[in-house]
């Protein structure tokens, strides 16, 4: 493996980013503006981010000839999605430095390694058991309990790959329309609120966490974030140090989100870790406009080998409204509207569910 403590890019050098979505872009567009170039490999030849660098890579991530002579044109190599294929970390990690590393792929590209490891760090998670049989999901249900909920290991997102049990449910029909044989089973979290956490870490071990943020789903899909999240401060003193714990004990060097849920107790709120992504996050698009430096930045920064920023936030609230499949068609009035700001993604058809743009409004200290 190469030594990832010793990246230190200068301006002119040039970023590789695996991953040619909005997260791509956007990671890109932040490190132009710190004078660092980027490459993008993706497979998709109507990529977003490619419309935002000068250099593209198209081709297959099985493509080894092809990663290797991206590897070969950049200083240091990022992501921007967690299910980058192990064969094409290993053939890029030889040639050099791939941050995050690529031990921290195979935790968190499979929702059971990820909570054992949650779970070894002593954090909560919820209640959850290894299915890999129907036999295996009856018992899970007899120790879990319902409602629960069935989810791939592997490759979900946006609420696919997962299925709620409720009592009185067909458990044969819900375990063969999953379609795989690596299942994890959760209790179902009566949760009050969704937070998340961005942090970023870099390789000298500094850790800067965001403001905690508040994240409402819509269909699954992520629709509103507010930040700062409306709990109080010491439970997002327990969010953040839960990431940074989380952050630390990867040895992680970039933004990571971890995914919270915020349960009502009669001893008080607390906490239970969903997920974590090793990467920049929706949740995170409001630092964009509503903090000094934002999360596209800190992860350049930090893969850089750059000091982190320490991130202010603009305004008393920010709010990051996901504009989702048609919704893009009404860029026009959020142009109108006072103190939003706007971003739209560059892809091509509108379809249901996929993510087409932002916008963010700040909404000044009161007597502003
Ligand atoms: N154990 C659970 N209890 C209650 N709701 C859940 C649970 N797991 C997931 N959800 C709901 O489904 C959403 C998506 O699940 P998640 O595990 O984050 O998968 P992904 O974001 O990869 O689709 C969560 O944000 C939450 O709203
Ligand atoms: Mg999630």
């Amino acid at each position: 493996m190469t030594d990832t403590n010793r990246v230190k890019l200068k301006p002119g050098d040039t970023i590789g980013i695996l991953g040619g979505g909005q997260l791509g872009r956007m990671l890109a567009m932040a490190a132009a503006r710190l004078g660092l170039r980027c490459q993008v490999f993706s497979p998709d030849p109507d990529s977003p981010a490619f419309d935002v660098v000068l250099n593209a890579t198209c081709a297959e991530y099985a493509d080894v000839e092809a990663l290797e002579l991206f590897a070969n044109d950049v200083d240091v190599i990022t992501y921007e999605f967690e299910n980058v294929p192990a064969a094409a970390a290993m053939v890029l990690d030889a040639r050099r430095p791939v941050l995050p590393n690529r031990k921290i792929l195979e935790t968190t590209q499979d929702r059971l390694a990820e909570k054992d490891f949650v779970a070894r760090l002593g954090i909560g998670t919820a209640v959850y058991a290894d299915v890999t049989s129907v036999t295996s999901l009856r018992e899970a249900i007899f120790r879990i309990g319902l409602p629960a909920v069935l989810k791939t290991r592997r490759f979900g997102y946006d609420g696919k790959g997962q299925a709620i049990i409720r009592e009185g449910d067909d458990i044969a029909k819900v375990w063969t329309s999953l379609g795989t044989k690596q299942a994890i089973l959760e209790a179902f979290v009566p949760f009050e609120r969704e937070i998340s956490v961005i942090a970023a870490r870099s390789a000298a071990g500094q850790v800067e966490c965001f403001d905690v943020t508040e994240n409402e789903h819509r269909d699954h899909i992520l629709k509103l974030s507010r930040a700062p999240a409306p709990i109080p401060d010491s439970l997002a003193d327990e969010a953040r140090s839960v990431a940074s714990r989380i952050a630390s004990a990867l040895d992680y060097v970039g933004v990571l989100a971890v995914e919270m849920f915020v349960l009502a107790n009669g001893t008080g709120p607390k906490v239970l870790v969903n997920e974590i992504a090793p990467r920049v996050h929706n949740s995170g698009h409001w630092t964009l406009d509503g903090a000094s430096v934002s999360q596209f930045e800190q992860h350049i920064r930090a893969i850089a080998g750059w000091p982190l920023g320490k991130p202010v936030r603009h305004g008393e609230v920010v709010t990051m409204t996901n504009l989702i499949g048609d919704e893009i068609n009404s860029y026009e009035e959020w142009l109108t509207v006072q103190g939003a700001t706007i971003h739209i993604y560059g892809k091509g058809a509108p379809r249901p569910g996929r993510k087409m743009g932002h916008v963010t409004e700040v909404r000044p200290p009161k007597g502003k």
